[in-house]
């Protein structure tokens, strides 16, 4: 399998029904994303895929041959993400676990919808559940990010 992970391609051997999730953690030592339910649920595992958040539980690694990866790891290399600005200013973060997964899906929303309403935001994030009740304070976060987004350039993600 071949595909752009983070800016990089990465060539490995592995059976193609494997979940792109144990591929990240396992074989390449990207921790960032995490398992929760396995099951397509719950969001934790969400990273992107050619720039639309998908879940890597359910994802087997023969649907990314040949396309882009991005990972928390590969949203800024420095954590200076707007996105990642807005979540330290509004301390949105609890136990922390759900985090990676709302952070990408976040990314995704902004990327097609620019300024959106509460409730646009409350629809699109719906799939990434928190056990600590952060939502208020992710809707807080992605309002704060959103027109700083639009400006940002990573300096090198790759
Ligand atoms: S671990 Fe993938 S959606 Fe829950
Ligand atoms: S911050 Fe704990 S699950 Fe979301």
């Amino acid at each position: 399998m071949t595909f752009v992970l983070n800016g990089s391609e990465v060539q490995i051997d592995i059976e193609p029904d494997t979940p792109l999730l144990w591929v990240l953690r396992d074989e390449l030592n990207f921790t960032g994303t995490k398992f929760g339910c396995g099951m397509g649920l719950c969001g934790a595992c969400t990273v992107h895929l050619e720039g639309a958040a998908v879940r890597s539980c359910s994802l087997p690694i023969s649907l990314a041959e040949g396309k882009a990866i991005t990972t928390i790891e590969g949203l800024a290399t420095k954590g200076d993400h707007p996105l990642q600005q807005a979540w330290v200013a509004e301390n949105v973060p609890q136990c922390g676990y759900c985090q990676s997964g709302q952070i990408m899906s976040a990314a995704s929303l902004l990327a097609s919808n620019p300024d959106p309403s509460d409730a646009e935001i409350d629809s699109a994030m719906s799939g990434n559940i928190c056990r600590c009740g952060t939502y208020g304070r992710i809707r807080n976060a992605i309002k704060r990010a959103a027109s700083a987004v639009q400006n940002w350039e990573p300096e090198v993600n790759a």
